[in-house]
């Protein structure tokens, strides 16, 4: 199935793309040449899963981040984001190399190693990768948990193709899911954020009112009819504000644990088990739980697709068993996965106890952000529910936004 984005634009992306044109015209006294929004994502379920070559069934945002740009004769890769204007970089396509472990080219800022990421996977993999000037925008929280980084990236991957010609991306030069692919090894071999392939697939692939079923061994992807507005329901996301990093090694050690499992269990990947009860040949606890957490939730990847396709994007009652299953799988990543904090422990609790359908934490874990299946009726009574039980242990005040499953990256006309 292709995944190209329906024509109409969204308000909010629009003015985010005029912001970020002007923003362009600023930096380099030019007019760009085009702009590329990339959304963010939740993921409605199956975390932890996808270096696992299990399911995933993640949504795109209406926010994220906008790339405006203009092609340059000179060679070098100019990068310059609203966000943080004195962190600018001027890098020589040529002399682009992964720094040693990983940490991309020496003395470039920390976000400008994912664009510059990008040009040197492009460059990697054979594609022609030209000097270009970039201007970035964004109106995403940075750490939040929501993928601002794979939008960045895939931003940036959409405008460099397209703008080097060769069909671009949705003129038939590489596929979507090709690129995907080349930005998650821009992360993974340049910036060195051993991620899996869910946020740049999301960000590339998802379509408006959907979510999307992503076969991390196969590939595969379909679209699963995701529509809770109609049932009177909304994904309320709430960002703990406690900040989540993939760097800091916790979510690599998982992906150590996972793979150790695999091997003792005899599999190539732990998607191979689909039974619990073969985890008794594990004798190691600590991997059982983790064991346990991903054959689990790739159950629940399942069993939340098919009850959105058999309501055709879920009514009330097919929401609410929607519901129980993300708190099972916020329970199962909180105790077997270990990579839930306590800001997220406690919004999911407050969320449920107010009348939400169910509420789990969403992305890698470790801080970020959770989401809560709530009934438009009881929005306020959780959103108020939350920010009291947050406020009472004295943590920073959480911040709210309704997740409308919306179209992926798109160049915008
Ligand atoms: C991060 C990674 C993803 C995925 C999730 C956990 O978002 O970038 O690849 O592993 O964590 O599901």
């Amino acid at each position: 199935m292709t995944a190209r984005p329906a024509a109409s634009v969204p308000a909010g992306r629009r003015a985010l793309a005029d912001r970020a044109a002007r923003w362009f015209r600023e930096c380099y006294g030019r007019e760009p040449e085009g702009v590329w929004f990339t959304p963010g994502r939740v993921n409605l379920v199956g975390e932890h899963t996808d270096y696992n070559e299990g399911f995933v069934l993640p949504f795109a945002l209406g926010q994220g981040v906008a790339a405006a740009a203009a092609q340059r004769e000179d060679g070098v890769l100019a990068l310059r984001t609203r966000r943080d204007p004195a962190a600018s970089a001027e890098i020589p396509l040529a002399r682009l190399r992964p720094g040693p472990g990983g940490a991309g080219a020496d003395g470039i800022p920390s976000w400008a190693r994912y664009p510059a990421g990008v040009a040197w996977a492009l460059l990697s993999a054979g594609y022609p990768v030209g000097g270009v000037s970039l201007a970035i925008d964004s109106c995403l929280a940075d750490g939040a948990g929501l993928s601002s980084s794979a939008a960045l990236e895939c931003s940036v991957a959409l405008a460099l193709t397209e703008l080097e010609g060769a069909g671009g991306v949705d003129g038939g030069g590489i596929p979507r899911s090709g690129l995907a692919a080349i930005a998650r090894r821009a992360e993974n071999e340049f910036v060195g954020v051993p991620s899996g392939i869910m946020d740049q697939s999301a960000a590339l692939l998802c379509l408006a009112d959907h979510a999307l079923l992503l076969d991390c061994q196969s590939l595969e992807f379909s679209q699963v009819p995701f529509a809770p507005a109609a049932a009177g329901v909304r994904v309320l996301v709430i960002d703990t504000r406690a900040k989540h990093e993939l760097t800091d090694g916790e979510y690599g050690g998982r992906q150590t644990e996972c793979h150790e499992a695999a091997r003792r269990l005899g599999v190539p990947s732990l998607r191979w088990v689909t039974d619990v009860s073969e985890l008794a040949a594990l004798d190691d606890p600590v991997l059982t739980r983790r064991a346990r957490h991903v054959i689990t939730d790739n159950q629940r990847v399942q069993e939340v697709a098919a009850l959105l396709r058999s309501s055709g994007g879920g009514d009330a009652p097919t929401l609410a068993e929607v519901g129980a299953l993300l708190t099972q799988s916020h329970r199962s990543l909180r105790d077997d996965f270990e990579v839930s904090w306590p800001e997220a422990d406690v919004a999911v609790d407050a969320a449920v106890a107010a009348g939400a359908l169910g509420a789990r934490m969403t992305g890698g874990g470790f801080g970020g952000s959770a989401i809560a299946l709530v009934p438009d009726t009881s929005a306020a009574q959780v959103e108020a529910a939350i920010q009291a039980a947050h406020a009472d242990r004295g943590w920073t005040e959480p911040e709210f936004l309704t997740a409308v499953p919306s179209d992926a990256a798109q160049r915008m006309p």
